[in-house]
């Protein structure tokens, strides 16, 4: 909800982040570039965890055009491939001993149907299981470092979105949208279930959620162009600059007022542009006999069990 009278969050009220290290995955491009341009800009050390590493050196070419003495380095990860994803964390690992934030940025909509090489649907794999790994992988150094967050990047689309356990990689039947919106709820529940945990054991990491309502970016690229073309006239009515939409995941990820279990979004109508600020998802993303039940098949089919 906003109010006139409420005060817009930027990144001007965040001071110097120079002793921050901060992961932001999909650096390379949409909001996760803009992400990693915002914080660079505040001095952070900043990990672009991407898996097309020609394109994130040409993104980290950009960013040190507009922040010259921004602390940049690329680490190759493909959150599709679980083998990928132990890769990073080992080469994270091996170089640093702090991680202040995590940002789970990176995804994929509506691609059509495929299998990864771990024998998941494309959108659960990247936008979800890779993260799921990923966090697990990276929690012991995230509370070996004091303040740390770790932040789910979600979507409006998590409203119509359902977990169907009995068709959770697209095993019986197959919708884009489906699919995508499945793995958008997974990542908002992740955030719910990971810091329901952490607070029960007694850790000062938190958990968060943001989504950035609508940004037209490169993850429009599955949806048939001519409906873009369409609705070209509607679309500042309805979305907001990239620029506009990473502010979410900022407030989430380095904000002062952010408590675990927060969901950051868009306060405008309908949640699509907007002030960033705190928002609710559906009922359903609460439930969390279902939070517990998918973190559980998770573990599973990652093959990799949290502390707690
Ligand atoms: N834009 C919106 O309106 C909107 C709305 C709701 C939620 N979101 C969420 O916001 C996040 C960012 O989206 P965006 O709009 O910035 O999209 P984008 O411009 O397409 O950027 C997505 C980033 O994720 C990376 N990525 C995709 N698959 C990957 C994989 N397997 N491994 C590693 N990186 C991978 C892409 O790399 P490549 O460049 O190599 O493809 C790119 O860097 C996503 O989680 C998305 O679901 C966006």
């Amino acid at each position: 909800m906003y109010f006139w009278y409420m005060k817009n969050w930027t990144m001007n009220d965040v001071g110097s982040l120079s002793s921050k290290t901060i992961i932001v995955t999909g650096a390379n491009a949409g909001l996760g570039f803009e992400t990693a341009l915002a914080l660079a800009k505040k001095d952070a050390t900043v990990i672009m965890a991407c898996r097309n590493v020609s394109k994130a050196e040409t993104a980290k070419e950009q960013i040190l055009k507009e922040a010259p003495s921004a602390k940049l380095e690329i680490i190759k990860l493909d959150l599709s491939n679980l083998k990928s994803v132990h890769a990073f964390a080992e080469e994270f690992l091996d170089r640093y001993n702090s991680l202040d934030v995590l940002i789970n940025n990176a995804g994929v909509m509506n691609p059509p149907y495929s299998k990864t090489v771990d024998g998941f649907e494309l959108q659960m794999a990247a936008n979800y299981f890779g993260h799921f790994l990923l966090t697990g992988l990276l929690l012991n150094v995230l509370e070996n470092t004091e303040g740390s967050r770790i932040v789910m990047l979600s979507s409006i689309a998590h409203k119509a979105g359902k977990i169907n356990f009995d068709n959770l990689n697209s095993e019986k039947s197959f919708s884009k949208i489906g699919a995508y919106g499945q793995s958008k709820l997974a990542c908002l529940m992740h955030a719910y279930e990971l810091n329901r945990r952490l607070s029960a054991a007694g850790s000062k990491v938190i958990a968060v959620a943001a989504h950035p309502g609508v940004s037209i970016t490169d993850l429009m690229r599955h949806i048939p162009q001519f409906l873009l073309f369409l609705f070209r006239p509607l679309l500042p009515l309805v979305t907001h600059k990239p620029n506009k939409a990473a502010l979410p995941e900022l407030m989430a990820a380095v904000g002062n007022d952010v408590q675990g279990g927060d969901y950051l979004g868009p306060l405008g109508f309908q949640e699509m542009k907007g002030k960033p600020g705190k928002v609710k998802a559906m009922p359903h993303a609460y439930d969390v006999d279902i939070a517990k039940k998918l973190f559980d098949v998770a573990e599973e089919l990652t093959s990799y069990r949290y502390k707690f």
